[in-house]
């Protein structure tokens, strides 16, 4: 019997724009596995600051990184990062300390050439867990990480809507001046990737960009 054809997806955007909540229901709707890699940056930052290893210091920070072991365990059809075995609980990963910093920390090459080697290895991880495909979230996904992915999506929303939203989630979180540095770093900025369908988010409910990105994913694997 012929397997199904493995499917790339890569959905960037900015904070709040809508991206882990509509790959993470695409992925359920289609078997992938679901990556959010800004978790990847949070774990990253949450070690950093444990071990008090500051963003001022990018190479005891890649000494660090080199020596512990990163590996995935997959949990309800989502890959999940572990740090010397241990995966930061969801509120540690989200606390104000590691909002604060983790763009710094992101913008450091030594970081990115890490975590790409690691964000790619999990496609093959996807592959042999028998999955249909792999939808991966960030900034670079469609630009660095997969730049010949199948699909690419990059989700805008304006400023005032993601601030609302993190609100309504009871998270205080310095979008903007995330967004600012990830935008101008040097590696891997923030930017729409070549190919990419953008889809303004601001005035569509979550179920209708899940449906807008579906068809457009369903219609070209026919
Ligand atoms: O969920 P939210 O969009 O607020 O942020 P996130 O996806 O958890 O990402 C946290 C931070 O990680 C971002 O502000 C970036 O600095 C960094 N990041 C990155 O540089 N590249 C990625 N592919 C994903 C996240
Ligand atoms: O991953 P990212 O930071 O881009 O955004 P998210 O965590 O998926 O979405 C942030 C919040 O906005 C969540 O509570 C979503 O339910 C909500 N959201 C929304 O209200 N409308 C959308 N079209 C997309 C997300």
């Amino acid at each position: 019997m012929l397997r199904k054809k493995f499917t790339l997806i890569a959905i960037d955007g900015g904070a709040a724009s809508g991206k882990s909540s509509t790959a993470r229901a695409i992925a359920k709707r289609l078997n992938y596995l679901y990556v959010d890699t800004g978790s990847h940056y949070r774990a990253v930052t949450y070690l950093m600051i444990t071990k008090g290893i500051n963003p001022e210091d990018p190479e005891a920070v890649v000494r660090c990184l080199k020596e512990i072991p990163f590996e995935t365990k997959i949990m309800d059809q989502r890959a999940l990062v572990y740090l010397n075995s241990n995966h930061p609980k969801e509120s540690d990963l989200r606390s104000q300390k590691v909002n604060d910093q983790v763009s710094r920390f992101a913008a450091m090459s030594g970081v990115r050439k890490l975590l790409l080697t690691y964000q790619r290895n999990i496609a093959s991880i996807a592959r042999k867990q028998n999955f249909d495909g792999l939808i991966m979230e960030g900034r670079d996904i469609g630009s660095i990480i997969f730049p010949h992915a199948d699909y690419k999506f990059f989700l805008i929303a304006d400023l005032n809507t993601r601030i609302e939203r993190r609100s309504l989630e009871g998270h205080e979180d310095s979008i903007e001046q995330r967004d600012r540095l990830d935008s101008i770093r040097h590696t891997a900025p923030l930017t729409c990737p070549q190919g990419a369908v953008k889809i303004n988010t601001s005035r569509l409910t979550l179920d209708a960009v899940i449906e807008k990105i579906s068809s457009i994913i369903e219609s070209r694997n026919i």
